[in-house]
């Protein structure tokens, strides 16, 4: 499973791709107003920072202009894939921009048959969003499930980005069902690393290794 890190603050991606945790970022409209920087500036940075793919979105909702705005967004670097939203619109993009070799990521999928035309239309990513159908009391998970079932049944090769990520068993989760890509926030990625007996272990460690008197330095 690839990771993928979702944000567009450099600190927070320089950090964990030094330790090699990286596979990707995904930013959103709303990432970019987080970080306060200029859409094309921020985007060109990360991308110099990270091999993998660099998802940055369009904002137009008409079909030739998502093109236009894809076409810039992909000048910037050979690893920007270009995110379209799940509209009928969208999907028209992401068929031309995908015809031009360029990588699309089809975002905002909250259904299997909108996954189904997405790939279809030949994306190279479809990003399911876990969190904001639990958000309504819907089973963000099973998403994830019914898509990998659907896809493997027919071959269909788009990778099944698992998004809106709020939690590390939504990570674990989304590896155990198959999803090709997880994207996550930088904090949900350090959680990952933290268990309570992994605490109190080292604690209990430490206890004794002060009473051997010992240094290994
Ligand atoms: C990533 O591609 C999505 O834009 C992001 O995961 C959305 O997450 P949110 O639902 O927490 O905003």
């Amino acid at each position: 499973m690839k990771l993928f890190v979702d944000t567009a603050e450099i600190d927070a991606i320089a950090e964990l791709n030094e330790l090699g945790m990286v596979d990707g970022v995904t930013t959103n409209p709303s990432l970019i107003l987080k970080s306060g920087r200029d859409i094309l500036e921020v985007t060109r940075e990360i991308c110099a920072l990270i091999d993998g793919p660099v998802s940055a979105e369009v904002v137009a909702t008409d079909a030739q202009a998502m093109i236009a705005e894809g076409r810039k967004l992909a000048e910037i670097a050979p690893n920007i894939a270009v995110k379209v939203p799940l509209t009928w619109d969208g999907l028209r993009a992401c068929k031309v921009l995908t015809g031009e070799g360029r990588m699309v990521n089809v975002t905002l999928c909250f259904s299997v048959n909108q996954a189904i035309l997405a790939a279809k239309a030949g994306a190279t990513f479809v990003s399911p969003f876990i969190g904001r159908l639990d958000d309504i009391n819907l089973d963000g998970m099973e998403l994830i499930a019914d898509i990998r079932a659907v896809y493997d049944n027919y071959g269909f090769d788009t990778q099944i980005l698992a998004a809106s990520i709020r939690s590390v068993n939504h990570i674990a989760e989304s590896a155990r069902i198959g999803a090709d890509v997880v994207t996550a926030p930088p904090a949900v990625i350090k959680a990952m690393a933290a268990h309570p007996l992994t605490d109190k272990g080292l604690a209990a460690f430490m206890a004794d290794w002060a009473k051997t008197g010992q240094k290994i330095l």
